[in-house]
């Protein structure tokens, strides 16, 4: 449970509010390198953290991000035309570079005049399929973080993002919570098994304990948390997933080969960016790109089914408790356990249905929460130092001495001896006496086919 005001606290991303100042500290993605696909192709209209920008790739092919309204009389850029070196606004035909500069202005006779004035431009980077921006002040913009997908061929990674109806820590808290995965994925996970050249079968091995114990070390980039099932007694092997999570909303998978994002768009409604990348597992090619895709619900047929895409993200028609979010309640009585499509509408589905941004004033969380719990603070205190000038956390990180793993181990292994590259800062564990007292708690529900 959280009071009013820490809610909004780490929920409210606007440029004046403290969060919203954190965030802007950091380097983030905004979109992939595909939507915009071509130098002058058309103009992206993007919004993140409330704020609006237009995107656009010039003739060289270099991505630039501006704010949307032309800095002459606040006409959209996002009608502008892409013409060679430059974004042309469609009102007096002004001209921008990548960089903010002022190429042309047809409408001014001095020729000096475009020298004295700049559109607000921010730092880009392309990177890992990604295009990523800083939106903070030039003072304090940190190096850009390099991950280890950076490196990877672009037929060994897989990028895909769904658009989400609710707030950012919303969608972000179901990444660092395991207990939920073999119960609201109870049907997908069942499926996984079977799936060879997919990496889920590490995932669906949990399923046989539901009441993992989580254990978290708060570290300087953000903290790690382990989901611990089985192991309770000498001779019983350890189960371990391990979720590192980077401040402000990433998170490196125990699996090894995903990545994730969540980034704002406004208070109400997020993008999840998800990366796949292996050495050699060609992710990024047919047919496991296809096959991966449509596994967990991310392909574009059932991300547009679910609102989930830029074009149905706002539709008047959307899923929610009138329509039961879309779920199959026939599919259900024949033994489906959600009715629901795959993993990425399971999740948007029961996190849009507590609102787009929930009261948790009106939460209780339980011990398989704490790495929840620890997600709300680690931005509340982020949010919080804002005022005595302290550099947030994690905004330094080297994400390539940042990881997951998914490993079985002999009881009495220590797990923090698998990820030894943190260095800890305080450590939190889902209930003192649980490691003694634990039990494997099974999960099949009534009527499971
Ligand atoms: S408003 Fe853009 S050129 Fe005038
Ligand atoms: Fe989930």
């Amino acid at each position: 449970m959280l009071s009013r005001e820490a809610n909004e606290l780490m929920c409210r991303v606007g440029a004046g509010t403290p969060m919203g100042k954190a965030l802007r500290r950091y380097w983030m993605p905004v979109l992939q390198s595909s939507d915009l696909p071509a130098p002058d192709c058309d103009p992206f209209p993007l919004e993140i953290m409330g704020d609006k920008f237009v995107a656009f790739r010039n003739s060289r092919g270099e991505v630039g991000i501006l704010d949307e309204l032309c800095c002459h009389r606040q006409a959209s850029l996002v009608m502008g035309r892409c013409e060679g070196n430059g974004i042309r606004c469609l009102f007096h035909g002004w001209k921008f570079a990548v960089d903010g500069t002022v190429l042309e202005t047809p409408n001014v006779n001095d020729p000096q005049f475009k020298t004295r004035v700049r559109a607000k431009a921010y730092p880009v980077r392309e990177a890992g399929g990604l295009i990523w921006a800083f939106f903070g002040p030039a003072e304090v913009e940190p190096p850009f973080p390099h991950h280890p997908w950076f490196d990877v061929p672009a037929s060994n990674r897989l990028n895909v993002y769904a658009l989400n109806n609710a707030n950012y820590v919303q969608v972000f808290e179901a990444l660092v919570d395991s207990s939920h995965l073999n119960i609201l994925h109870a049907d997908g996970l069942g499926l996984s098994a079977n799936l060879q050249n997919l990496n889920f079968a590490a995932a669906a091995e949990m399923s046989f304990d539901a009441a993992p114990l989580i254990e978290v070390d708060d570290t300087t980039f953000g903290f790690h948390y382990a989901a611990l099932r089985g192991g309770s007694k000498p001779g019983e092997d350890l189960h371990v997933r391990i979720t590192a999570v980077l401040a402000p909303f990433q998170v490196a998978n125990p699996n090894e080969d995903l990545w994730m994002f969540v980034v704002p768009i406004n208070d109400y409604q997020s993008i999840h960016f998800h990366v796949w990348a292996h050495p050699e597992r060609q992710m990024g090619e047919e047919p496991l790109r296809s096959n991966m895709l449509k596994h967990v619900g991310l392909d574009e047929e059932a991300l547009r089914n679910f609102n989930m895409t830029w074009d149905t993200l706002n539709a008047k028609d959307q899923p929610d408790r009138l329509n039961y979010f879309r779920q199959n309640r026939a599919a259900m009585k024949q033994g489906r356990f959600s009715g629901l499509h795959s993993f990425t509408q399971e999740d948007a589905a029961v996190t849009r249905s507590a609102g787009a941004l929930k009261d948790r004033t009106k939460e209780t969380l339980a011990p398989t929460d704490t790495a929840v719990a620890r997600y709300y603070r680690m931005l509340i205190n982020t949010a919080q130092g804002m005022d005595s000038g302290k550099e947030p956390i994690g905004v330094r990180a080297d994400p390539m001495q940042i990881f997951g793993r998914n490993v079985t181990v002999p009881y009495g292994t220590d797990w923090r001896t698998l990820v030894p590259t943190h260095t800890v800062t305080s450590r939190h564990r889902s209930a003192p006496e649980a490691r003694v007292e634990r039990k494997v708690k099974s999960f099949v529900p009534e009527g499971a086919a």
